[in-house]
């Protein structure tokens, strides 16, 4: 339909039928509903009714191509225009092949991989029914204690910005209403959720309008220039307004500078939240915010089906704002075909086919092999084929590998360590005993574990975070490994075998009491329906591991925040002529991290020379071009990511100590040299000056090509 259609039919409906397409309700509300059609469950309690339901605009969570199609049939049936319904759902890493969680998708620093894992997760969606998914989330992030690190590609916003393009891509691909096995994207959560004070979920969010444009809003900006087609509000304030009400984010810079036209959804019942926020006494003051400030859907409260008949018709809501906000509705669903066909992808046979399917499985290996993070090796890995191996932890046996944001995905059917790893080392090998639990554990748990550990060559120890403990509301103020594991950590080193230890979880962690008493560790983070398998290829040397860290990982949760790309101070620590006690400093602890922004070791090794810039100066017209040689001295084929930063020296405002401005990937056999080359133009200097404008300013910068962010070869350039 084109949009004189869309008017047309808006002009046909009541007020209340154009209201209910901005309400979305959960499953149940549509399951709910008995076959006399008479309504059932929470329902009532929200004094959603009939004829609500029949002119609703979207459902939310409802996955099944079988029951989406009943329950879209039966809703035209009833629906008085034949507006079909919009399924959307949650489909992050993956429908139910589960793909890593996003932040260790980041740490793969591919790109392409991320796109398939999000093309895979939309065709076993579509198939199953959905028109849209909640993704992605881009929020930048800083504070390890914030469960929903694991949701975001890390503290970077150039990196940031780059998954979140490749996500867009593979959920939306070209055109939504040919291709019908993919989906619509919704990027969120906007916006900057992941700077939530103290790390603690839904809380307070007060940066300068500077700090949002650069570091917080580029990721969603590059997700709507790749033409994401939804946006969803977070749950914090802005500038002490909650977004959801927040004229000055929503009109003023969503729709009217970046020109957003899109749907814009609240989270979930984030519209009625502005009452305990204090942005509004009642459901009426949270609806004429919320319309206001250009909220389309509600989600899963009912404000708008409340009040806003009652605010139209009493001249404080002009009804022009309800429809506008139909309009953008109705155009996603004809963007998506919907009107032509109601069902869109939903196939019970392609469900059947392609679901879970060998090749799905073997895209979710690859990525998590190359999301895996070699975080220390003292030589202990890989393992010897011939070594007796004692696999010991919580996780030996774990299918709580999926992470939160695992859909459809089961845990039953995840690889798990201990067989992937038995399948790999043959017979009786390797030894398992769990040792503990997640937080609690037995005499009789760490007996068996000390008995197997005393029989075997070499030890693998399987820790970390239940996926509850992170995720959504999942926030922790002591990110150490639980006491219990620890404990299991002490009495195994205390053995003098050699040992790793592998770690799944959703944050960077405190390691203290782990880190310095094993010999090796490898970060797994949440890895997925096929984590098992890549994990134990990489202990056992099948695959090098090649991932980088995208967040910082730090000493204690007493440093946090702690980034990589922080501004100097004016007395910063180690400088030439700095005194000893006044300076930017902790008594009781270093400044950096224990590992940086960029870390993340490989089974071989690779050594850097020859960094060379193409002139010490660049204008406007002429970027540089900078290389450097890089070459494998170790005895493995391995991929290195070649890291450039740079270090603008003075600004209007002050500059990062460093900033990712991009990286190459080198496949380097044993004794081969490669050379990285980067392009860098005067564009990529620009940041936001104290008056907003956004340009570079000429003078001195520092350049910075290496393995990490805090292990490099510098130059530097001077901008006329
Ligand atoms: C949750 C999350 C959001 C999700 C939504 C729907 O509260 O904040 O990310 O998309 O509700 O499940």
């Amino acid at each position: 339909m084109d949009n004189q259609q869309l008017l047309g039919l808006i002009g046909r409906m009541t007020l209340e039928e154009k209201i209910a397409q901005l309400v979305q309700l959960a499953a149940p509300f549509y399951e709910g509903v008995d076959d006399e059609g008479q309504i059932t469950g929470p329902m009532q309690a929200m004094g959603i009714t009939d004829s609500m339901i029949a002119s609703s605009g979207s459902v939310l969570g409802y996955a099944g191509a079988a029951g989406a199609i009943a329950v879209q049939e039966a809703h035209m049936k009833k629906n008085p225009h034949g507006i079909p319904l919009l399924f959307m759902a949650d489909i992050v890493h993956g429908f139910r092949t589960i793909f890593p969680v996003p932040l260790a998708i980041g740490c793969s620093w591919n790109a392409e991989l991320a796109q398939k894992s999000a093309e895979i997760a939309a065709r076993e969606a579509a198939v199953s029914g959905i028109h849209v998914t909640f993704a992605p989330m881009v929020d930048l992030v800083r504070d390890p204690r914030w469960g929903r690190v694991m949701e975001s590609t890390g503290e970077d916003p150039y990196l940031n910005s780059l998954f979140a393009r490749a996500f867009v891509r593979g959920f939306q691909g070209e055109d939504l209403k040919e291709e019908t096995e993919r989906v619509a994207a919704c990027v969120k959560h906007f916006a900057a959720y992941g700077a939530s004070e103290a790390g603690r979920d839904y809380n307070t969010v007060d940066l300068s309008e500077r700090q949002m444009r650069e570091y917080y809003l580029p990721a969603y900006k590059a997700a709507l220039e790749e033409g994401c087609e939804m946006v969803m509000t977070s749950f914090n304030t802005i500038d002490g307004i909650p977004a959801s009400a927040n004229e000055k984010l929503m009109r003023s810079l969503l729709r009217e500078e970046w020109g957003f036209d899109g749907v814009l959804i609240s989270d979930w019942g984030a519209v009625k939240e502005l009452i305990p926020h204090g942005a509004a006494e009642d459901e009426r003051e949270a609806a004429y915010r919320a319309i206001r400030a250009g909220v389309d859907i509600e989600m899963m409260t009912a404000c708008y089906v409340h009040e806003l008949p009652e605010l139209v018709r009493g001249g404080r809501v002009d009804e022009a704002l309800v429809d506008e906000a139909v309009l953008r509705i109705l155009r996603l669903k004809d963007k998506l075909g919907l009107f032509d066909n109601p069902n869109r992808g939903a196939s019970p046979e392609r469900e059947a086919e392609i679901v879970f399917s060998r090749e799905h499985r073997e895209a979710a290996y690859e990525l998590a092999a190359q999301s895996t993070v070699l975080l220390k090796n003292d030589g202990v890995l890989p393992l010897k084929p011939d070594a007796k191996v004692a696999l010991i932890g919580p996780f030996a046996r774990s299918g709580d590998i999926l992470g939160p944001w695992s859909w459809d995905g089961s845990t039953e059917d995840a690889v798990k360590l201990d067989a992937a790893l038995a399948e790999r080392l043959g017979p009786g090998n390797p030894a398992v005993a769990e040792g503990c639990g997640i937080e609690e554990g037995t005499e009789e748990q760490l007996r068996e574990a000390l008995n197997a550990a005393a029989a075997a060559d070499v030890i693998v120890l399987a820790l970390g975070e239940a996926s509850e403990m992170s995720g959504e509301a999942g926030c922790r103020t002591d990110i150490r490994l639980p006491q219990v594991q620890l404990d299991l950590v002490a009495r195994i080193a205390e053995l003098g075998k050699p040992t790793a230890a592998v770690l799944f979880n959703g944050r960077p962690l405190d390691l203290h009491g782990m880190y310095d008493r094993v010999d090796a560790v490898v970060e797994a983070w949440f890895p997925g329906s096929e984590g098992g398998a890549a994990v134990a290829d990489i202990l056992i040397g099948a695959v090098n591991p090649s991932a980088r860290l995208t967040m910082s990982f730090p000493h204690s949760v007493g440093q946090v925040p702690v980034y990589y790309n922080h501004f100097n101070t004016g007395r910063p620590q180690g400088a030439p002529d700095a005194q000893v006690r006044y300076v930017s400093q902790y008594l009781d602890a270093p400044n950096e991290p224990l590992l940086p922004f960029g870390f993340g070791l490989s089974y071989t090794t690779f050594e850097y020379d020859g960094l060379k810039l193409s002139s010490d100066k660049m204008t406007p017209d002429s970027p540089i071009a900078i290389s450097v040689n890089v070459t494998n001295t170790g005895s493995r084929a391995g991929t290195e990511t070649v890291q450039l930063y740079v270090r603008d020296i003075a600004g209007d405002v002050v500059r990062p100590v460093r900033e990712l401005k991009g990286f190459v990937k080198l496949d380097l056999a044993p004794g081969e040299s490669g050379t990285a080359v980067f392009t860098l133009n005067e564009e990529q200097l620009r940041y936001h000056h104290s008056d907003l404008s956004f340009k570079s300013d000429p003078g001195r910068f520092d350049v910075f090509v290496g393995r990490s962010s805090a292990d490099t070869l510098n130059g530097s350039f001077t901008l006329i």
